[in-house]
């Protein structure tokens, strides 16, 4: 039996697991409106009979899936999935997205990339024109080279910081093992440039650009749900 979304989020996560078909594997998202979509996938399993695999973009994302009896499997086991569902931080116009607060975006990116079909949900809140607008760009960076990755980012007008732990006596540490620089560039730089700027970084891991990468773009408002398709 269907239910009744109670907000936006829900609303946008019930209608991207519409597009999962039996026998796929899916790539599960973090986050509240990954959750969503988490949850609708095993009611679907459960009361639809619906066959579906499950590779999680994070611990939490995993333990919530084997929670609801979803079959969750290592992403070493494949080369390629089906189609991946995860909301973002930002989205621009041209389906750039940014994407990591929650410290898991290696994961997500290797999902991204992966994907036959990347389908982004989220409510309208996170549109923006421009990366960079609400957050800075999160950067994984590898331990030892956090100095030097700051310094090279620094030297292409990157400012920024060491993403401290909540209760700030510590530093963050990401599921991959990084630390995380939050830097912000100067908005003039194409979110192109930017992405292959932080690329070509020297002990970068990885970054919360996600450039290229989005088949879709689904957005909430009022219980409404638009389409954006590449
Ligand atoms: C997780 O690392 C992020 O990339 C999330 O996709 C993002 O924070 C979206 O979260 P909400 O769905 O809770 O807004």
């Amino acid at each position: 039996m269907s239910i009744e979304p109670i907000n936006d989020k829900q609303a946008v996560a019930i209608h991207a697991a519409k597009y999962v078909k039996n026998g796929m594997l899916v790539g599960l998202g973090t986050g509240s409106t990954a959750n969503y979509f988490i949850e609708e996938l095993a009611r679907r399993q459960k009361d639809e009979r619906l066959k579906v695999t499950t590779i999680a973009s994070s611990n939490v994302s995993m333990i919530k899936a084997q929670s609801l009896g979803l079959n969750v499997i290592a992403l070493a086991q494949v080369a390629e999935i089906d189609l991946y569902v995860d909301g973002a931080d930002e989205i621009t116009p041209d389906m750039t997205l940014l994407k990591g607060r929650g410290y898991d975006l290696v994961l997500e990116k290797l999902l991204a990339k992966a994907a036959k079909q990347f389908l982004v949900v989220a409510d309208k809140s996170k549109l923006v024109e421009r990366i960079g607008t609400n957050y800075a760009i999160p950067i994984e960076v590898m331990p030892m080279a956090w100095k030097a990755a700051k310094h090279s980012l620094e030297e292409a007008g990157g400012v920024g910081e060491l993403r401290q732990n909540v209760a700030k006596d510590g530093l963050t540490v990401s599921s991959h093992g990084s630390l995380v620089l939050d830097m912000a560039f100067d908005k003039s730089i194409s979110e192109q440039t930017l992405n292959a700027l932080i690329n070509n970084t020297p002990g970068v891991v990885e970054h919360g650009i996600f450039y290229g990468l989005t088949s879709a773009v689904l957005i909430a408002e009022n219980g409404h749900i638009e389409e954006r398709w590449r």
